[in-house]
């Protein structure tokens, strides 16, 4: 665990990647449990599962239709610009470096949001740079991770994007610019862009944003922003072929033994703390998570009893271990557990 240092105030969007340092009790749970599980439920037969065993009505859950796509309810695809969208100015203001923080997706979103900042003060985007520090210790830089080319193509009508700052030649010297840092505040309104953040940028050449997650308004009143935050994550970021390639293989020899349901544990200090679910633990423990989220997360009234029944806390341990066993006892099931440890 080396997560200190890395505490993130979290609003709506919940707790994703790292969180601080867990001590005592929850270091042991926190090394103890399985952070990725990915739990195979091949279905023997396409009917109903499992019979009449268990508390599910039969008659109530139709298997095949959990597998179905979600109904879209006439929502669609918005990627594409529908207005007059003009290529990225020759003339840039500046440079902008991010350094994104917390899970492989809050990074992810942070970069849509690098790409929309950029655009919005006519800089050059320099390659995110993605946490090496993070729990599962890999230091892949967005170059390890995703398919640059294709990243920089396909936005290419949107914002520039360089893989470094070129070097400054004068008067014979060559000289690096790092960029003048800056911590944007929480859901930055575009303004702080237009205003602060530009004025630094113009004054140095380059500015420095870190940390750089949820530091972008998610709620933006400009459709065309929105779209190219989608094209972004839809289209822009795709991971490398290698990755491409052993994630195929893996999911489809998951599929080739039927449906497959993968979780996401989760049940670490940092969520629990979050999410108000104290419940399970005894009063010791429960004033260990409510200290920890008093110091972390914005204030908000939880009622503690109703966290789990209301189906806001992770699966824990417990659960899943009823869940694998009741799934292959019945002999409906097949399991795959991976355990990541750190
Ligand atoms: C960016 O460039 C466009 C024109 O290409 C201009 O309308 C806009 O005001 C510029 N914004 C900034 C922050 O420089
Ligand atoms: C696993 O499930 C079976 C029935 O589905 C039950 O008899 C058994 O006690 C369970 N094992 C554990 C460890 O809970």
């Amino acid at each position: 665990m080396r997560r200190s240092g890395l505490h993130r105030q979290h609003g709506k969007q919940g707790a994703g990647g790292g969180g601080g340092g867990a001590k005592g009790i929850y270091t042991k749970l926190t090394i103890a449990v399985v952070v990725l599980l990915i739990c195979t439920l091949s279905l023997l037969f396409s009917a109903t599962i499992g019979g009449n065993r268990g508390s599910l009505e039969p008659s109530e859950i139709n298997a095949e239709e959990l597998w179905e796509s979600a109904k879209s309810s006439g929502w669609r695809p918005s990627s594409a610009p529908r207005s007059d969208w003009p290529s990225p100015p020759r003339e840039t203001n500046g440079y902008l470096r991010v350094r994104c923080n917390g899970g492989l997706n809050q990074q992810r979103s942070a970069i849509c949001n690098a790409v929309l900042a950029a655009r919005i003060m006519n800089a050059t985007l320099v390659l995110p740079e993605l946490d090496a520090n993070s729990f599962w210790h890999d230091e892949s830089g967005f170059q390890g991770i995703y398919d640059v080319e294709h990243f920089i193509q396909t936005l290419k009508y949107d914002v520039q994007i360089v893989e470094s700052i070129p070097e400054i030649r004068k008067n014979g010297k060559t000289k690096k610019i790092k960029g003048y840092q800056l911590r944007p505040p929480r859901d930055a309104p575009i303004e702080w862009y237009t205003t602060v953040a530009l004025k630094k940028m113009q004054e140095h050449g380059a500015i420095y944003l870190t940390p750089f997650s949820h530091r972008l308004a998610e709620e933006i009143d400009n459709p065309e922003y929105q779209r190219l935050r989608c094209r972004v994550n839809y289209h822009a970021l795709r991971f490398k072929p290698n990755i491409m390639q052993l994630s195929e293989s893996i999911v489809d020899k998951l599929r080739a033994q039927g449906h497959f349901m993968s979780i996401h544990l989760r049940f670490e200090m940092d969520m629990l703390a979050f999410a108000g679910c104290v419940d399970i633990f005894n009063l010791e423990e429960q004033s260990i998570l409510k200290k920890y989220r008093k110091e972390n997360f914005a204030e908000k009234r939880l009622v503690y009893k109703e966290r789990r029944a209301i189906g806001k806390c992770p699966l824990t341990p417990e659960d899943v271990a009823y869940l694998v066993n009741h799934s292959s006892t019945q002999g409906v099931a097949r399991e795959m557990v991976l355990i990541y440890k750190y």
